[in-house]
């Protein structure tokens, strides 16, 4: 089938690169000029553990095209899909400027029957607005469906060749047959194509991230009273988290959830109930816990250095929103180098991807170290902010050997805290004694 895929960020190229994988050939279209010239020169523009063998595979294969021109990119394309921003406007919705733009552009170019896709995270009612946009322009019949993508960065290839579920919002009979055969490679093993109507599929996507987002929360909350009332989160995440309605993922609690998904999805959803005249109480309390979360071991460290963080050296372990990714998007690591620098903090930061990234934000502020034990040098205490799996076992008699304290605040609970003790460190971490 060919098929085009307007908008190569990360959903574009995951998604353009994952169809082609499956014998599809796909013609990926962006306006930035550098961004197609890299692309069309074999050089990927993300990181995306597994995304680049593919990437360069398919290239190879001449399956996998780029191009700045939407003409070229749709033409032929059976299917055509809008993996565009849609960023946050001022008042917390989603902005659908760039989705519009090109359904607009879109209507006159299109010469056969085509299933035009949403692929973004879009409020309820947007394919109705894109069908209205194509339609000014349109002299041939095209439908409009709504496939929301499940990827979680950092497993994203695998997330999207092996899907839990797909969902298309369709009530078109001919646009469901040509979703049914464009999936049915990656549903093989009987997890479901879920068809529904368009609006229920633009929901399912924030109802999903939201309610994820709430879990997270809810069991950040039990975390916290776990330090008050003496008890140890991960002995109560265990039990709850066994109880198979309930499910033992996505019950890790921490400084908060970050990146480019939650937090908009979860505002953005509390934005449209506010336009259907709807108080979703549930996600003003998600979005004010997590926003205080960030930063819930800034006051134990402040107390540890007796209030005056002044001259102190802390080395921040991990600094993207999450492990195996470079995108720094609302990571609460950010929150805590401003905190921290605000209080009088030398930093010396490490991740293992991100740091590009974090240059571009926070520039010479901090200092940036090759490796965790190089951010540990001479160091009154180590931060850890994002759970690296190179984190997970360090050489801890090196450590001790060039800590100045054998202190360390864990955002994300590394260690088991009878292993600490033996090893002499003060520890602090979320929902455990110290
Ligand atoms: C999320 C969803 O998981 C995907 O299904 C969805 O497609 C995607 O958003 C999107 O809308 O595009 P992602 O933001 O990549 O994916 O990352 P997650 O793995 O979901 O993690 C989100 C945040 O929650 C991270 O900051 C992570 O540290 C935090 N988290 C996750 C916890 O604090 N505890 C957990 O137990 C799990």
């Amino acid at each position: 089938m060919k098929i085009a895929v307007v908008g190569t960020g990360y959903v574009g190229l995951v998604t353009g690169t994952c169809f082609a994988e499956t014998g599809n050939t796909v013609t990926c279209v962006d306006i930035d000029q550098a961004k197609v010239d890299k692309l069309k020169s074999g050089r990927i523009t993300i990181y995306e553990p597994g995304l680049e063998q593919l990437f360069d595979r398919n290239i190879k294969q001449g399956r996998l095209f780029f191009t700045t021109s939407l003409e070229e990119g749709i033409k032929d394309a059976k299917i055509i899909f809008l993996a565009l921003p849609t960023p946050p406007g001022a008042d917390g919705a989603a902005d659908l400027k760039y989705v519009l733009k090109v359904a607009e552009d879109l209507g006159p170019l299109l010469k056969d029957y085509a299933v035009i896709v949403d692929k973004s995270t879009v409020p309820v009612g947007t394919a109705e607005k894109v069908q209205k946009k194509i339609a000014l322009g349109a002299k041939v019949e095209f439908d409009v469906v709504s496939n929301p993508e499940f990827l979680r960065e950092g497993v994203a290839v695998d997330d999207f060749m092996k899907p839990d579920r797909v969902v298309v919002g369709t009530n078109s009979p001919k646009a469901r047959k040509v979703m049914e055969a464009l999936y049915a490679p990656f549903v093989r093993q009987g997890n479901p194509i879920i068809f529904m109507d368009e609006r229920s599929a633009e929901l399912t996507k924030y109802a999903a991230n939201s309610f994820l987002a709430t879990k997270i929360t809810f069991m950040n909350e039990i975390a916290n009273l776990c330090e008050l009332l003496g008890a140890d989160v991960d002995s109560v995440r265990k039990g709850v988290g066994t109880d198979s309605r309930i499910g033992k993922r996505f019950l890790f609690p921490g400084i908060g959830y970050g990146g480019s998904c939650f937090p908009k999805d979860v505002q953005a959803l509390a934005k449209s109930s506010e336009d259907a005249n709807y108080e979703f109480k549930i996600l003003t309390a998600v979005m004010d816990v997590n926003e205080t979360q960030k930063t819930r071991l800034i006051p134990h460290i402040k107390k540890y250095f007796n209030g005056n963080l002044k001259g102190k050296t802390i080395a921040i372990w991990g600094l993207s929103f999450k492990p195996h990714t470079d995108d720094i998007r609302e990571a609460p690591s950010l929150y805590n180098i401003d905190e921290l620098l605000k209080e009088g903090a030398i930093l010396k930061v490490h991740d293992p991807e991100s740091m590009d990234n974090v240059k571009k934000v926070v520039g010479d502020k901090v200092q940036y170290s090759h490796t965790p034990y190089e951010a540990a040098q001479d160091a009154d205490a180590i931060f850890i902010a994002t759970e690296w799996p190179e984190f997970r076992t360090p050489d801890f008699d090196k450590l001790s050997s060039i800590l100045k304290n054998k202190v360390i605040f864990d955002g994300r609970n590394l260690y088991d805290l009878n292993f600490m003790k033996e090893q002499g460190y003060v520890y602090y971490s979320i929902g455990r004694e110290v």
